[in-house]
């Protein structure tokens, strides 16, 4: 009986002297987030039962990442491809579902294409090896799928061992693979590496499996799915692509993007229907906007919340939990870190709000700093509903501010000020008649 059990293997064990970094390569951020949790990410709805990373140097860093999700298993030396996939062997002993092959520098394939990878191993035409190919503008230096004239896969050809005629075909192998677990690593004994790079190729279980009257197939995808990222160049490529399938995705979902080559999403930033984003708007992860919200241009957004019917900037800040409530209203060079802003309340210019929570309909004025940090320790500042903080306020935490309470400009505010009163801290006004004009005379003397 064939087990539709599915492991996966993450081949990520090559140098990437390229990005020139101190981070694993597949590691580096796409869309706020690294390029293997991407792939991790995609793998949900298969649900794996076991997921194993070869990695080369950086096995800490790969740990780190995914050790608590996934097996890490080292490829040391790195004999090419099919060696790679040789080493999880043990990690993989008794295992005879379907075993899904994947790079960890090809992180934009699409839920779809995976599944149409397994489903192709599966059912009364299944292949024991299926392959991933796709047709780019210029073919450069990828392996190419030898496919006869029953559509089978007949081998993979490395450019370095291709013939001119081979060169000529322009369905390329993206190296992501379906394979019968039954079969891998029986196939993965038989090859040798006698070939122009004296590597262990992955490529070569195709002519092996044909030779033992197995069937191969290719499944196609897009060129853009099954980019490879080596250098921070292709890594920015990548990201283009990302955002402009984000950018379409949210406007075909209700969203209006005035300047959408403008606006940078993270991968999970969540908006609902009717929200109106400016240009040059930036989401760092963990974003959720609700219906009807507007943020306009310039402002920059991380790991917030904002309720529907509210409005952020222009040029707004919003940093990690920061919380705008229902029809709220944060204006320009505002910055609000971890705080509730509660429904109606309003901050609209030139603002630090932290640690705080600002109560239903409070209005902040110009200026206004909540004074939460003294140099080791952050306290909070607490806004009653309705209050009203005059502008250019200092409210040195800890704080509280009572409902309906006003506090008149320029105060710097250090203690509890009760519901409905009127606190004033600054020195009152004096006025001395005529001393303008006379200091003036004095001057010209
Ligand atoms: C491979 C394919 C080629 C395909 C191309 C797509 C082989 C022999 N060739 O070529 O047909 O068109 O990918 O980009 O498979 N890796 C290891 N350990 C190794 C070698 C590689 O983990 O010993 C990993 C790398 O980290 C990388 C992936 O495998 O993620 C591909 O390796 P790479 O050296 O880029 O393969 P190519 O020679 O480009
Ligand atoms: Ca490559």
């Amino acid at each position: 009986m064939s087990s539709t059990d599915l492991a996966v293997i993450i081949l990520a064990a090559g140098k990437g002297t390229r990005m020139k970094s101190s981070t694993h390569k597949v590691l580096h951020p796409l869309a706020g987030h690294p390029m293997l949790m991407h792939l991790m990410d995609r793998l949900v709805p298969l649900s794996p039962s076991r997921k194993v990373v070869v990695v080369g140097a950086g096995k800490e860093q790969v740990e780190n990442a995914v050790g608590d999700i996934s097996e890490i298993v080292v490829q040391e030396p790195q004999l090419g491809t099919g060696h790679a996939v040789q080493v999880t062997r043990d990690a993989l002993e008794g295992f005879d579902g379907n075993v899904l092959i994947l790079y960890g520098d090809v992180p934009m394939l699409t839920e779809e294409t995976l599944q149409a990878m397994v489903d192709a191993r599966m059912g009364d035409t299944a292949a024991s090896v299926v392959v991933l190919g796709f047709r780019p503008a210029d073919t450069k230096a990828y392996g190419r799928l030898v496919v006869n004239g029953s559509g089978e896969l007949e081998a993979i050809v490395e450019h370095k061992d291709a013939s001119e005629e081979q060169r000529k075909i322009d369905l390329c192998n993206s190296g992501i693979m379906a394979v019968d677990g039954k079969e891998l690593f029986t196939l993965l004994d038989l090859v040798s590496n006698d070939n122009a790079s004296s590597e262990y190729y992955l490529t070569d279980i195709v002519e092996i499996a044909r030779s033992r009257g197995l069937t191969c197939s290719v499944v196609e995808a897009d060129e853009q799915e099954v980019m490879g990222i080596n250098s921070r160049r292709e890594l920015a490529e990548a990201e283009a692509v990302f955002q402009n399938r984000r950018r379409d995705w949210f406007m075909a979902e209700g969203v209006t993007l005035i300047d959408p080559n403008t606006v940078f999403f993270a991968h999970d930033t969540r908006v609902g229907r009717d929200v109106v984003i400016g240009p040059n708007v930036f989401f760092g992860p963990g974003v959720t906007i609700d219906d009807n919200v507007k943020i306009h241009s310039f402002s920059h957004l991380e790991g917030c919340t904002v309720h529907s019917g509210a409005s952020v900037g222009p040029f707004a800040r919003l940093r990690p939990n920061a919380d705008i409530g229902e029809g709220a209203k944060i204006g320009n060079f505002v910055e609000i870190k971890k705080s509730t802003i509660e429904k109606d309340a309003k901050v609209s210019h030139l603002t630090y709000i932290g640690d705080a929570r600002v109560g239903e309909g409070a209005n902040i004025g110009a200026g206004t700093i909540t004074c939460n940090y003294d140099g080791f320790n952050k306290f909070k500042t607490d806004i009653g509903k309705g209050a009203f903080i005059g502008s250019n306020t200092s409210l040195v935490a800890p704080v509280t501010i009572g409902d309906g309470a006003i506090v008149g400009a320029g105060s710097v505010v250090t203690k509890e000020v009760s519901a409905d009163a009127l606190a004033v801290t600054r020195a009152s006004q004096k006025e001395l008649g005529g001393w303008a004009l006379k200091f003036r005379q004095n001057q010209k003397k």
